[in-house]
């Protein structure tokens, strides 16, 4: 007879995570913003870009995506024949949420003779409206593949979209989105961290506002963050994006200090991103349990949007 486990601690939830893992053939990916205890047991940690990548080329039946609901739609849009589980549908993005379809179909419409580039958090939806999706992984690569003269809108990150016009000269039709969570540092709190840490470099996400990227050390994705600090030889770094980073550069850069940023905002000092917060173990043994909650995209929407998330995948290999 089967004992029923002991789902009480961390501990156990983990065991049995792994144990149904390999019953049903699943593969857990986990973004750098998950909780810790969750980038413990994920097969494969990444930013945006590295998450879109494995997707494509697994052999598993089941991915559990510990992520938000982008991530797990361009999973399923990718592997329409495997069965995508997010451990919390509402695990949402406040910068996704910001590029309304319809308001960005009338948008797009306007600007006729334009190649449409939107940002990987985006919703399915405007995916579909989409001529090539980038992330703040591959956009400089993938803006630099078109023509100089080539007329371009960019949503809707306005932050990452003004650091890819600096660094490629370009003068890309901006929608005026942002992430709650990046949108909120400022350039005061970090020039006090500055001076508290003079030796400490400044790393700084794209989506944060522009006087921060002009004050960087290093502008870059989670992944192109973790690789600069893992190369450099500064002792100290102040890491202005999600704090769940920190996980992943303190396991990478054992000699190393890094401090997290904090927000610069009356109601809100957290420099937190309470989507991605909302997985926790539980949620994942549960999803895996119970084989849900699932993703799913529209076959008419992930028909279409399906030709510029591959584009892109083209574009920056
Ligand atoms: P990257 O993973 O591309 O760095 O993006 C950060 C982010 O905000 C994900 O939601
Ligand atoms: Fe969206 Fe910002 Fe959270 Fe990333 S950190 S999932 S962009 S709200």
């Amino acid at each position: 007879m089967n004992a029923t486990p002991n789902l009480s601690s961390a501990q156990h939830l983990k065991e049995e995570i792994s144990r149904l893992k390999k019953e049903k053939n699943a593969l857990i990916m986990a973004h750098y913003y998950q909780r810790d205890e969750i980038q413990e047991i994920a097969d494969f940690i990444g930013d945006s870009l590295a998450l879109a990548r494995r997707a494509a080329r697994t052999d598993a039946d089941v991915i559990v995506m510990c992520g938000v609901n982008f991530m797990g739609e361009t999973a399923k849009i990718l592997c329409p024949d495997k069965v995508v589980l997010i451990p919390d549908t509402e695990a949402g993005c406040s910068l996704a949420d910001s590029c309304d379809p319809v308001e960005f179909e009338n948008f797009v419409k306007q600007h006729p003779d334009h190649t449409v580039i939107s940002y990987v958090n985006t919703s399915a939806a405007v995916k579909a409206l989409t001529d090539i999706v980038v992330t703040s992984g591959n956009a400089r690569k993938i803006v630099e593949q078109l023509p100089q003269d080539e007329k371009i809108i960019f949503g809707p990150d306005r932050n990452l979209g003004e650091y890819i016009n600096s660094v490629t000269g370009r003068s890309m039709l901006l929608w005026n989105g942002a992430c709650h969570v990046h949108d909120r540092f400022s350039l005061e709190k970090i020039a006090e961290m500055k001076k508290a840490h003079p030796r400490a470099k400044v790393l700084v996400h794209p989506e944060c506002r522009r006087p921060l990227q002009l004050i960087a050390d290093k502008v870059g994705s989670t992944a192109a963050l973790l690789d600069f600090a893992a190369v450099d030889d500064a002792p100290e770094y102040i890491v202005v994006t999600e704090s769940g980073i920190l996980f992943e550069m303190r396991k990478k850069c054992p000699g190393k200090v890094f401090l997290p940023a904090p927000a610069d905002d009356a109601e809100c000092q957290c420099n937190e991103c309470d989507f991605m917060k909302l997985n926790t173990l539980r949620k994942v043994y549960e999803a895996l349990r119970d084989g849900k909650p699932e993703v799913q995209v529209d076959p008419a929407i992930a028909a279409k949007a399906i030709r510029p998330i591959e584009r892109m995948l083209e574009m920056s290999e």
